[in-house]
């Protein structure tokens, strides 16, 4: 079922995508040659304390999760594409991280990604990063009345191909609200014109993957969560949290 949100629903979703902003930001800047990702996760839990919002992912247990989620920040390095678990790991120069965030307050969501680099890294790593964020871009300017969800899959798919990148098949974006993942899924790839019409009141997060060698093929890891390439290549992410409006799409986790 496909919720709509009311003006004061929304207001509340601002205020929980501004959180997920500023710390993914604290965490972004943080991120730097010779720290451990479960450092970033640890600074991340002390922001969201500090602002009294709750972490969307910790003790996450979806059905197709054999653990519970264990942290508030999902860290996918180089080859994991999504929901990489912070762990011992030291940060190398060179490396491309994904950081994904969600928070709550008040119980209303809001859940966003994005890819950094550690240090300088090379210019194939910054152009897979760039063309990721320039489909997110796309799928949020396809996100207006009148419009259908065919219509924001098309646009993310469109940038990922004319780059000739993979996308992981399967994997999307999702409605927000009182939940992390409501209705409906959002395809990162898809065909104009077709699917749910958007409405004002919607919320979606969007956020197109994508894989170096062009592969859309992925693994999951043993620990249950990590998804990775299969043929070891690298991988970007990101993502925002959106509202649609009369006035256009609204980005709820933009600072
Ligand atoms: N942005 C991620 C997603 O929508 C957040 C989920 S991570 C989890 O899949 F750990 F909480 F599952
Ligand atoms: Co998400």
């Amino acid at each position: 079922m496909v919720v709509l949100k009311t003006a004061a629903e929304l207001a509340t979703m601002r205020e929980a995508g501004r959180v997920v902003a500023e710390i993914l930001r604290a965490t972004s800047e943080a991120a730097r040659p010779g720290v451990t990702l479960r450092e970033l996760d640890e600074l991340a839990r002390e922001l969201l304390a500090a602002k009294g919002a709750k972490s969307s992912f910790l003790h996450y247990h979806p059905s197709f999760a054999p653990v519970p989620y264990p942290a508030v920040l999902c860290l996918s390095v180089n080859d994991a594409i999504v929901h990489g678990i912070p762990d011992t790991r030291r940060l190398d120069a060179g490396d491309l991280l994904s950081i994904d965030f969600g928070a709550h307050i008040d119980g209303y969501h809001g859940d966003s990604a994005v890819t950094v680099g550690i240090g300088p890294i090379d210019a194939d790593a910054q152009r897979l990063s760039d063309v990721c964020r320039q489909a997110l871009d796309a799928g949020i300017a396809a996100a207006v009345p009148g419009n259908r969800l065919g219509d924001i899959s098309h646009a993310v798919q469109s940038v990922c191909r004319a780059a000739r990148y993979g996308q992981p098949a399967g994997y999307g974006g999702h409605g927000v609200g009182t939940a992390m993942h409501e209705d409906p899924h959002v395809p990162n790839e898809g065909r104009p014109g077709r699917g749910l019409p958007l409405r004002a009141g919607m919320v979606l997060a969007i956020e197109p993957m994508v894989v170096e060698s062009g592969s859309s093929r992925h693994r999951l890891l043993l620990d249950g969560w990590t998804v990775s390439t299969v043929d070891g290549s690298r991988a970007a992410h990101w993502e925002h949290t959106i509202a649609i409006t009369d006035h256009g799409p609204e980005i709820l986790t933009a600072l």
